[in-house]
């Protein structure tokens, strides 16, 4: 039994889970084999899927230096995804040592994982919640615990909002979240598209699992930065935001848009 009263074997091993998905492309152990089925198909009709996942978590990793290397010292992380070293905190404390990190997932398995690795811990939490409910995340005595939001936070939301639907009311969501947050926040955003390649295939696989999957343009993703300034470069592809490193092969076609924005007074 896990501490949020979850069974191991209550976990659903009969439909792909996104997080397992995701950690399976990124050559993790923590997935069974629908998960592992679901990804093969992803990469047969995105070839670029495991350069994608990849980029897409380098994004995260320059991002989280740039707000911290900002002065950002609390960060919530929604849909954080199974543990990958270096996780978000281990990435933030390279640059500054007393960063604290919430960490919201969906996935019971997420959470059973991540409280394995983390332990109990001031500086770090770790929730099960819903980003389709964004209050109940605000409201989590646990986010609550880590996070102080009267002081500038940086809110994550990488690669998890396409998984929310137009009836979900994205933008409503990130709205409520940026509500939240003081003058000087950065939101640091990832998002798949399908703006540089047919992706309709790699949307089909999610058909079948725990969550469907909303390709969204330039425009739409742009729309969720409302009330944020976006910093140089603006919104990319995942490679090209402030990149540390020469880009991927295929990063041409790498369908994720990635931005960091600042929200001002
Ligand atoms: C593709 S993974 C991204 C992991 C990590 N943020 C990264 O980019 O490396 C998406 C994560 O979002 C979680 N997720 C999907 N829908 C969610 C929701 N409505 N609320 C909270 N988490 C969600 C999944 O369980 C999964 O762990």
């Amino acid at each position: 039994m896990t501490r949020d009263g979850f069974r191991a074997e209550e976990i659903d091993t009969s439909r792909p889970h996104p997080a397992r998905i995701y950690d399976y492309l990124l050559g993790g152990k923590d997935n069974y084999e629908v998960d592992r089925q679901a990804a093969e198909r992803l990469a047969s009709v995105a070839p670029e899927a495991r350069i994608g996942v990849q980029a897409n978590r380098a994004f995260m990793r320059r991002a989280v230096r740039h707000v911290v290397g900002s002065g950002v010292r609390q960060i919530l992380d929604i849909g954080t995804g199974l543990p990958t070293s270096p996780n978000v905190h281990e990435i933030a404390r390279e640059t500054a040592p007393d960063v604290r990190v919430a960490y919201v997932d969906n996935d019971p398995i997420v959470k059973t994982h991540a409280d394995a690795l983390l332990g109990d811990s001031s500086a770090t939490s770790i929730v099960l919640a819903d980003l389709r409910d964004p209050r109940a995340v605000l409201d989590h005595p646990d986010v609550r615990r880590v996070i102080d939001f009267d002081e500038p936070v940086a809110l994550l939301l990488v690669a998890i909002l396409h998984f929310l639907s137009e009836a979900d009311e994205p933008e409503r969501v990130v709205a409520t979240l940026r509500d939240a947050l003081p003058a000087g926040s950065f939101l640091v955003l990832s998002h798949a598209t399908g703006d540089f390649a047919d992706r309709s295939g790699a949307q089909a696989v999610y058909n079948d699992a725990t969550a469907t999957m909303s390709l969204r343009n330039r425009a739409e993703v742009e729309r969720f930065f409302d009330g944020f300034d976006l910093v140089e470069p603006g919104l990319a592809q995942v490679p090209f935001w402030r990149p540390d490193a020469p880009p991927p092969p295929r990063s041409a076609e790498i369908g994720f848009y990635g931005g960091v924005a600042r929200k001002n007074g």
